[in-house]
């Protein structure tokens, strides 16, 4: 490819495989557009950059989420998803003490009586938009429940994870969208504030006191740490977790097979779900800077690139998943890296399955098949993240 590929152009946007694919054969580290970063293409090359964290930092990324514009600081970059080791494996250790098995066994009847009433509800409705009426308030619910906070206020969340998301791309021209973006973190930062103050006053069995509770070597959370993380789990569990589900209605959708399948065998869920991270990965991408000149595939980077990881790409790399473009249910072989690779591996990948598990399972009980509506869809306009903004759906109920 002579022109850098736009990842952001429309046509990579509707369909962005048969680019990377393009990429990954003939140039699979390369300049691309915007801003010139280097995309990284193949699997291995992925997999080396996302573990080689002395060379490709995540804490570059911090200033862009923290710009002067905000006139304050940003709590998610305070957050471990903008650290590098050593700092990060402190608190990813304290963190991760309230992502554990045990949290999970405790979620699932909960999550399960949500995505049984929501799907109760789709087959009352014939034509519903599959986004709004059941895979986003799935994950907003749980991520209320992680938030401790009241479910009324999960109608703003989708706004709310959009314009921290949205931080670290703005351009000077963008002054409504700065102004929206400063209000969101005052109201995010007012509530949680509030909520952290409640379960500091008096502990309870639920995940902000578990976070309060949390010690490793006697050092506990700092505010400004428990506050980062609380932002980042609404930026980091929501979308995805909605895209999953989507993206999994949509498969079901274009494969009425499958969905009598699942329907016949739950057990092949899990199963299937994994294919679909793999598939249609909801994250598709994440960023690093170069701490010093170095080389990808003999590719020289400057010191101070920025990297795309296309895991988007590495999902369909062909030397690691044979006829990689086609859904297979029975696929064996490499993991995909649709959470991640090393440290900064997805601390809420278990809680995504099981959520993801339990709503499909709640879904092929009640519903006979789902038909798109129309085969156009709007994606999300964004580098790192892909899903379906509405996917509307006629319901066939069993
Ligand atoms: C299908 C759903 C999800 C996908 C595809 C996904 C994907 C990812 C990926 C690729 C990363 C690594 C980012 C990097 O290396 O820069 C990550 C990190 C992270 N994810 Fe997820 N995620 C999902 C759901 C969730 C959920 C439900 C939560 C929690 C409620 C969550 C919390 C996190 C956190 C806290 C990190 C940062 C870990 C660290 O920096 O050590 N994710 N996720």
């Amino acid at each position: 490819m002579s022109t850098r590929l736009n990842m952001l152009s429309p046509e990579v946007r509707d369909n962005p495989y048969p680019f990377l694919a393009e990429l990954r054969r003939t140039a699979p580290v390369v300049q691309v557009e915007p801003g010139g970063m280097w995309a990284v293409t193949r699997y291995e090359d992925a997999q080396y950059v996302l573990k080689s964290t002395h060379l490709f930092s995540s804490e570059g990324l911090r200033l862009a989420m923290d710009p002067a514009w905000l006139g304050r600081s940003n709590p998610i970059a305070e957050s471990i998803i903008f650290l590098d080791p050593p700092k990060h494996g402190r608190l990813r250790t304290l963190v991760g003490r309230v992502f554990t098995p045990a949290t999970l066994t405790r979620l699932e009847p909960r999550i399960r009586a949500v995505a049984d009433a929501l799907a109760t509800k789709l087959v009352e409705s014939r034509t519903v938009d599959f986004v709004d009426a059941f895979a986003m308030p799935i994950p907003a619910t749980v991520i209320g429940w992680f938030l401790g906070l009241d479910a009324s206020l999960q109608r703003h969340f989708k706004r709310w994870s959009n314009d921290i998301a949205a931080i670290g791309g703005a351009r000077p021209e963008d002054v409504e969208l700065m102004a929206q973006c400063r209000r969101t973190i005052e109201e995010m930062e007012q509530y949680l504030q509030g909520v952290l103050s409640d379960r500091r006053r008096s502990l309870g069995d639920d995940l902000v006191s578990d976070l309060i509770r949390a010690r490793v070597d006697g050092e506990s959370l700092t505010d400004s740490e428990l506050m980062g993380f609380l932002f980042l789990l609404l930026v980091s569990g929501l979308e995805t977790t909605a895209n999953l589900l989507s993206q999994s209605a949509r498969v079901l959708a274009m494969h009425p097979e499958l969905f009598a399948r699942m329907r016949e065998t739950p057990s092949l869920i899990p199963r299937f779900i994994e294919e679909t991270l793999r598939f249609e990965p909801t994250a598709t991408a994440t960023l690093r800077t170069c701490t010093e000149d170095t080389t990808v595939a003999g590719v020289h980077l400057p010191r101070g690139s920025t990297v795309l990881v296309s895991l988007a790409s590495a999902a369909r790399d062909e030397n690691h998943f044979p006829d990689g473009d086609s859904f297979i249910l029975e696929r064996e072989g490499s993991p995909s890296l649709s959470f991640g690779h090393g440290s900064h591996f997805c601390l809420g990948s278990m809680l995504a399955r099981m959520e993801a598990r339990v709503a499909l399972e709640a879904l092929v009980a009640k519903v006979h098949r789902l038909e798109l509506r129309t085969e156009q869809v709007d994606w999300t306009p964004s580098l790192t993240v892909r899903g379906p903004q509405t996917l509307p759906v006629e319901i066939f109920p069993l």
